[in-house]
């Protein structure tokens, strides 16, 4: 096996070594964000499914932590730990405190291969999520079914108990469980098929969230993930929840992406971030190309805001403003920041030995866009500028774009070398935060309007960055951060 340093990611989390798929069991324990995560501690592939942690204050730096629920073997059956969450059980509802600690406890389904069965299980944990220990009468929920699964739990204080989202996966549909005490579970309510339901339902999770500032209005956002057409998709439904019934406010032929891209897949949130933020992470799926000795990692994190537009309530997602301070820790040198240039009919190299050469950088931009067809900037490119990857906005599509076409032909669907997200100018203003780290790339356009995720795989020296325009447009203001 090859070591790929020059794809590891910088600024985002990947594991050590080995392989990782979704985020599970997001919480913030005493000002720290707890990241368990989908893992085989043994290979460089999916298989041996087991809980790996990792705990950062800033979600920029990782602690990496020992597995925290490893698989149960037995002489017939094999138990891999799925995809589930934490939640601290302030009141010991469970019982499984002691001496006025409360416990966490770890809500999870359990695949067991052998038996084509999945059902969910409780553990819990007594010291702050290092170690948690099986519920010795689990499964807690089991209708002796193939695929129900990742069930995601949160305490509902307006009806006093713990609620659970789990899909249905064939049947597209998520089931809301009702608790008292995270042990005996009874059935409130089913929510669909509604949207896309066109492959298997997973990881369902249903949150809280304010509308346009407003800390008086809140309406509720069930996410789901499934294979879309060209790969992985994450749909929202916005509505009312009432402690019993998902209300989706839209009809149930309405899609709502949360992320146009092909890697954004089973994101859950951390729910109890400071300041009641809301921020989701998800895994992004890198596909055929083989990185080691690590494989896969997660998205930088989504912060949520629900804002009204003339379609209706949507999502709205931007990197949460308090990743500045982990990013200034890994900031190589200073933030370059430029105002005001004209970009017309041409493209001006930024990147020079020494100055974002490394392929890990975070670019901040706004457009003035005049009559120009687009604007953007080229990342990744080699020294001919024959393989790049263009990351921009098409004025005349009306569109937020990546386009991949002439780097990841090899590691890309057809259908995937140009990624697009629905977007409109804002009085002639186009703005967009470009995340360039390593292999992932990630842009967010117009304040987190519309967010596009995909991997990518440049050579190591195809470190090249330029901003362009086609037509007259100039480039307001720009800032550019190297990681190190
Ligand atoms: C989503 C998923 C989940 C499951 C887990 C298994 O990527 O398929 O539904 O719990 O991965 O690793």
């Amino acid at each position: 096996k090859t070591p790929t340093p020059q794809w590891r990611p910088v600024y985002h989390f990947s594991p050590p070594t080995n392989w990782t798929n979704d985020p599970n069991g997001l919480i913030v324990l005493n000002g720290e964000f707890q990241l368990y995560y989908q893992h085989n501690p043994f290979e460089n592939k999916w298989g041996h499914m087991s809980w790996g942690h990792a705990t950062s204050t800033d979600l920029i730096n990782w602690k990496n932590l020992p597995v925290a629920i490893p698989e149960v073997m037995s002489k017939d059956t094999t138990t891999w730990i799925y995809s589930g969450s934490v939640v601290e059980d302030k009141n010991n509802t469970s019982g499984f405190g002691t001496n006025g600690k409360p416990p966490l406890v770890a809500i999870f389904t359990a695949d067991q291969p052998k038996q084509k069965k999945e059902s969910q299980f409780i553990a819990y944990s007594l010291d702050n999520g290092l170690t948690y220990k099986q519920y010795a009468a689990n499964p807690v929920i089991d209708l002796n079914k193939r695929d129900f699964r990742d069930p995601n739990v949160f305490w509902h204080e307006p009806t006093k108990q713990w609620i659970m989202t789990v899909a249905m996966v064939d049947e597209h549909m998520v089931r809301i469980y009702g608790s008292k005490n995270l042990k005996e579970w009874t059935k409130l309510s089913d929510f669909g098929p509604s949207g896309y339901t066109r492959n298997g339902w997973e990881c369902p999770s249903l949150l809280p969230i304010t509308v346009d500032n407003d800390p008086q209005k809140t309406k509720w956002v069930l996410f789901v993930s499934c294979g879309g057409d060209h790969g992985p998709l994450m749909q929202y439904y916005v509505g009312d929840f009432d402690g019993t019934t998902f209300k989706n406010d839209n009809s149930d032929d309405k899609v709502l992406t949360v992320d146009y891209g092909d890697a954004f897949y089973a994101a859950i949130a951390w729910r109890d971030a400071p300041a009641n933020k809301k921020l989701l992470i998800g895994w992004l799926q890198n596909g055929k190309q083989e990185t080691y000795p690590w494989k896969g990692q997660m998205s930088i994190p989504h912060d949520l805001t629900l804002k009204t537009t003339e379609e209706g309530v949507r999502l709205f997602q931007d990197p949460p403003a308090m990743l500045s301070k982990g990013l200034s820790k890994v900031t190589k040198g200073s933030v370059l920041s430029k105002k005001n240039i004209d970009v017309d009919n041409k493209a001006i190299t930024l990147s020079k030995k020494g100055a974002f050469d490394s392929n890990s950088i975070w670019i901040e931009a706004e457009f003035l866009i005049n009559d120009s067809k687009k604007v953007g900037f080229n990342v990744v490119a080699n020294n001919d500028q024959s393989k790049k990857v263009v990351v921009g906005y098409d004025a005349e599509k009306q569109q937020l774009f990546i386009d991949c076409s002439s780097s990841e032909r090899e590691n890309k669907q057809a259908v995937n070398l140009v990624q697009t997200a629905p977007m409109k100018a804002v009085n002639g203003v186009v703005k967009m935060k470009v995340l360039v780290d390593k292999s992932s790339l990630e842009v967010f356009g117009n304040d987190g309007e519309k967010v596009i995720s995909t991997m990518i795989y440049p050579d190591k020296d195809a470190t090249g960055v330029s901003v362009f325009a086609e037509g007259k447009a100039t480039l307001k203001d720009l800032r550019i951060r190297e990681l190190k």
